[in-house]
């Protein structure tokens, strides 16, 4: 989602005439977009913004981090502007204005949703993020989202469709729907399986319909047949776990018990062939004692994810589980997330070995950062292969796993 902000700010200064240099040296003022789901981001962020105030840029903070602290941050990060999430809509007269007089001030009003009438693709792009929805009204527990991106809200299906076809006429052939809960989209007329549908039957040249994320509590049935039977939207489900323990599932407000989320998994797993599951594990949340990390390793073995982001819980202020007793010691953290990964691993390894000798149609991405020669490219089910030969990013090739190397498939070009 801040990825998407951040390139459509791009877009939005470039077209009044800002122009954008390579060399961050070069540059007189700095853009920051803040993170604040983990205190990691926060600090990399605030000390990012000292360092260029050290080297004499103007320099702004965007994002979450900016709307949750406000003036807080402008006096911590010592940045000459703070421009919270929802007043993006007046940011060029903001930065007009302090050229002018050179005053230091936070602004968070909420202006509403930022959004340009008209999307430019840069050159060489063929995969694009697209909102679909703002905000979030879970308040899950240690999550601070709700407090820094308002309430949940989602955009016209029309806009949407609009967005898009504005995308795959500037040649981008693949789309990632962005929201924090897209299986409760509802525009007054479509549902989330509804905006699926036209965008599938109303796109050309978009082969690929990618989404995240979705909600286990709220994942129905309609949308896991849409997917099925799609041909277009790619066989990947990110479905965040969280916590495998139902005390702690509870603790976290999540809406669902460990057993409704293996079966959903589980009935996802048979419904769509050949999907590919991806989740969120936080491993520490306050309270969670040896039994119910357990519980959590315990999913890991049913489920057998394809892949996982995990972290240790971080306390974020404002929200409720910051505030919780029992709040769990950062070695015991550390281990446990190292157990998981393991276990983790172990999986991924085991679902990978069964792309053996099976064919793949391949979007290239680009050349491979780690492997000289080499490009990497997604399957139609999101996962990472790597392929020799240098391809034109945004082109598919089919070709067959012959070997795999770590966690990447080695993909043979048919034929050879
Ligand atoms: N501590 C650790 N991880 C968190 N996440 C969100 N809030 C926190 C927190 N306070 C994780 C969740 C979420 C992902 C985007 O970040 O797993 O799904
Ligand atoms: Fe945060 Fe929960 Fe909303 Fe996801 S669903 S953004 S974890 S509050």
């Amino acid at each position: 989602m801040n990825e998407l902000d951040s390139e459509l700010i791009r877009q939005k200064l470039i077209s009044e005439g800002f122009i954008e240099v390579q060399d961050e040296k070069k540059a007189e003022l700095i853009l920051i977009n803040t993170c604040s789901v983990r205190k990691k981001a926060e600090e990399k962020a605030i000390h990012f913004s000292r360092q260029m105030k050290n080297n004499n840029k103007t320099v702004v903070m965007l994002g979450c981090l900016a709307q949750h602290k406000g003036e807080e941050l402008l006096k911590v990060s010592k940045a000459d502007l703070v421009i919270g999430t929802r007043s993006y809509e007046k940011l060029i007269d903001i930065l007009l204005d302090f050229e002018r007089k050179s005053t230091k001030r936070a602004i968070c009003e909420d202006l509403g949703i930022f959004q340009l009438k008209n999307r430019k693709v840069r050159e060489g792009e063929f995969s694009s993020f697209v909102n679909i929805q703002h905000g979030c009204d879970n308040f899950c527990t240690f999550c601070v989202v709700p407090y820094t991106r308002g309430r949940e809200f989602s955009r016209n299906a029309m806009d949407i469709l609009n967005e898009i076809k504005q995308l795959e006429e500037q040649g981008i052939v693949e789309i990632t729907l962005l929201g924090q809960n897209v299986d409760s989209y509802f525009d007054g007329k479509y549902d989330f399986s509804d905006l699926l549908k036209l965008i599938e039957d109303n796109t050309n040249y978009i082969k690929r319909i990618k989404f995240t994320s979705p909600n286990p509590r709220d994942m129905t049935m309609k949308v896991i047949k849409t997917i099925a039977q799609s041909e277009k939207i790619v066989r990947w489900i990110h479905l965040p776990l969280q916590a495998g323990s139902n005390r702690i599932l509870r603790k976290m407000n999540r809406g669902y018990t460990k057993e409704e989320y293996i079966y959903q998994a589980l009935t996802i797993r048979d419904i769509i062939k050949d999907v590919s599951i991806t989740t969120d594990i936080i491993v520490g949340f306050p309270g969670e004692s040896e039994e119910d990390f357990k519980e959590t390793l315990d999913v890991v073995r049913n489920v057998k994810y394809d892949g996982a982001y995990m972290f240790k819980y971080s306390p974020r202020e404002g929200t409720p589980a910051s505030l919780f007793k029992e709040q769990v010691d950062n070695e015991t953290k550390g281990r446990r997330l190292r157990e998981l990964i393991d276990e983790v691993n172990k999986y991924i390894v085991e679902r990978r070995k069964l792309m053996l000798n099976r064919e793949f149609e391949v979007l290239i991405e680009g050349p491979s950062k780690k492997d000289f020669g080499y490009s990497v490219g997604k399957t139609f089910n999101n996962i990472s292969v790597i392929v020799k030969g240098l391809y034109k990013p945004g082109t598919f090739i089919k070709g067959i796993v012959r070997g795999i190397k770590g966690h990447t498939p080695i993909l043979e070009i048919s034929g050879n």
